[in-house]
This record gives structure tokens, C-alpha cells and sequence, in this order.
């Protein structure tokens, strides 16, 4: 089913309806079960509607903006919400992990410095609007002239979600300075860690920092880049999360002969800016002087 036309359906449906409709309708859309017609769906749409259903439903909705309890340091998504950003964008992340650590840290000022395609943006903005939250959000990429390692993040932000490019599987091709055009693995991992620190230095005290990143096997060779992940010495490591990887362009290889066990995770390391950072600092200053 194309996200255009759930767009469209979920307009048509505010037109007529008005506003209050709209989250419900929304919600229960985007929750429908792959492959399902869209016939089926504009069938049970207008049932809905002509019934009264969703007045009787009220808040019982299964909800996208919702924080999933239990979740654990395993995290799956086999059936992609396409709800935010855009899943055509290569690299593109399912929005799922993040809303959850959002709301998990009750964050209130959040920044994606890698946003591709905006899934992040288009979270916020959603728990924003449907949520009635009041989370503050700042964005760039390079393809929209923000280079992280070059530049500072503008603000001060208590949850930042760092997705860059896994070295060069996907390239980007937008220069010098582009993660994933680094000619080697040595000039992409300094590239990198100037990125993490960018980002430390943009979190408020206690805020956190959640990076995704995959490691890379190329011609029989394994990078690890989670070790340099883990290794970055600011902020205390928090969780580190394995999310399994579902869809990949890789999926559709045969590994029958590979020698060693094809990847089908990435990471999610999450680290915590202390609260007392300064207070800290400034102790040792006094017990020093
Ligand atoms: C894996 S993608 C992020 C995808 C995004 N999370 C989404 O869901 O659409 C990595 C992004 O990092 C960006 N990038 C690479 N080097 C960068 C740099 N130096 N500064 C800012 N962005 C950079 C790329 O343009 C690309 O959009």
C-alpha cells in the first residue's frame, strides 16, 4: 500500500470529520497488516466512520506514538513503520527505537545532526501533535549544508540521535567531509569520533546521547566499528542495545559458501552526559588549589 495514499485517506478523512477524528484514525491506519488491500482498508474506513466506531473506541487504540513497555536491550522491528521520514531514503532507520528512548528519558529538547530523511524530525513532531508533548527539535545533514564535523550544533539538547553512515556501505557522495566517502577506514573513524564528540559537547547535563551504527564486512574483511563506539571516552556508557536488522539489500544475497556468519544486527549505544559534570570539575579544581 502506497504512504501517499494513507496520507490522502487520513486528509479526506480531517476534511470531513474534523480534527478530533484524526488521531484515531491515523493511528489504526498505519497499524494495518501488511499486504492488506487497499480496498479492505477503505472499506473498513468508511464502516468505521458510518458505525460511530471510533467514538465508541475512545483512547483504546492501539497507538504508533505510545512508548512499548518491556522493551529490552534486544530491540526487532521485521515490519516497518513508514509513519516518519522516508523509507525509500537509503539508511533510512525505522522511528520505533528512538520514539522509545524519547519517551523513555521523558526528553524535552532533541536534535538528529544526520537526519537523512527525517525520521526523527517527523517523530517529534508527531508526539508534538498527537501526544500533546512539548519537545523542542533541531535537525541538519550534510545534504542540507550541515557539516558535523565542522560545525557546532546550534542549542543545547537533552537527547540526541546520532545515525551515521556505516562507513561506506551506502555512500552519500556529498564530498570531503561526507562519513561515508572516507577513503579509509582510519580518516572515517576520525571523522567519526569529531561527530561523537560534537554531539557530547551539544548535551545538556544528564542528557543522553543514542548512536546507531552497524559494523561492515567488505571483501572478506570485518570492521568492527563498535569497538571505537564503545571505546569513546566521554560520558558513561549507558545501554547498549542490539537491534536486529531485517530488509536488507545483503538479504537478498545467498551466504551458502561464506565462511564466517553474515550480520543481521546493529548496535544502539546510548551514553549519558553526568549531571554533575561541572560541580565535579570544579571540586577537584577546589581540592587541587
Ligand atoms: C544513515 S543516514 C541517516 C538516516 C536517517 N536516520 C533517516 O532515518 O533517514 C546517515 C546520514 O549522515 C549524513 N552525513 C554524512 N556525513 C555527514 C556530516 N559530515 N555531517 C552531517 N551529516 C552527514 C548523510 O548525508 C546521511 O543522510
Amino acid at each position: 500500500m502506497q504512504r501517499s495514499s494513507i496520507r490522502t485517506l487520513v486528509l479526506e478523512f480531517v476534511d470531513t470529520n474534523g480534527a478530533s477524528h484524526i488521531r484515531q484514525m491515523h493511528i489504526e491506519i498505519l497499524r494495518v497488516k501488511p499486504g492488506t488491500p487497499e480496498h479492505t482498508i477503505r472499506a473498513r474506513l468508511s464502516e468505521a466512520v458510518s458505525e460511530g466506531f471510533l467514538s465508541r473506541v475512545g483512547n483504546g487504540f492501539y497507538d504508533i506514538y505510545a512508548e512499548e513497555e518491556g522493551m529490552t536491550s534486544v530491540v526487532s522491528y521485521p515490519v516497518r513503520c513508514s509513519a516518519w521520514g522516508d523509507h525509500r531514503y537509503r539508511g533510512n532507520c525505522d522511528g520505533r527505537l528512538p520514539k522509545n528512548l524519547i519517551l523513555r528519558y521523558n526528553a524535552r529538547a532533541v536534535c538528529d545532526p544526520m537526519e537523512g530523511s527525517g525520521t526523527v524530525r517527523d517523530l517529534v513532531s508527531g508526539l508534538n501533535r498527537y501526544k500533546k508533548k512539548d519537545i523542542n527539535y533541531w535537525g541538519g545533514d550534510l545534504r542540507q549544508g550541515f557539516d558535523l564535523t565542522q560545525q557546532e550544533i546550534p542549542g543545547r539538547h537533552d537527547f540526541i540521535w546520532l545515525h551515521p553512515p556505516y562507513w561506506n556501505i551506502i555512500c552519500y557522495g556529498s564530498g570531503d567531509t561526507d562519513l561515508s566517502d572516507c577513503p579509509d577506514y582510519g580518516a572515517f573513524r576520525e571523522l567519526l569520533m569529531r561527530c561523537l564528540h560534537r554531539c557530547y559537547e551539544a548535551l545538556l547535563p544528564g542528557g543522553r546521547l543514542a548512536v546507531l551504527i552497524g559494523d561492515v564486512r567488505r571483501q572478506g574483511m570485518y570492521t568492527a566499528i563498535i569497538r571505537d563506539i564503545l571505546n569513546f571516552p566521554e560520558g558513561e556508557i549507558r545501554s547498549i542495545i542490539i537491534k536486529v536488522q531485517h530488509n536488507c539489500v545483503s538479504d537478498r544475497r545467498s551466504y551458502g559458501r561464506m565462511e564466517d556468519v553474515p550480520i543481521k544486527h546493529e548496535y544502539c549505544v546510548v551514553f549519558r552526559k553526568p549531571v554533575c559534570e561541572a560541580k565535579e570539575i570544579r571540586t577537584e579544581l577546589f581540592v587541587r588549589a
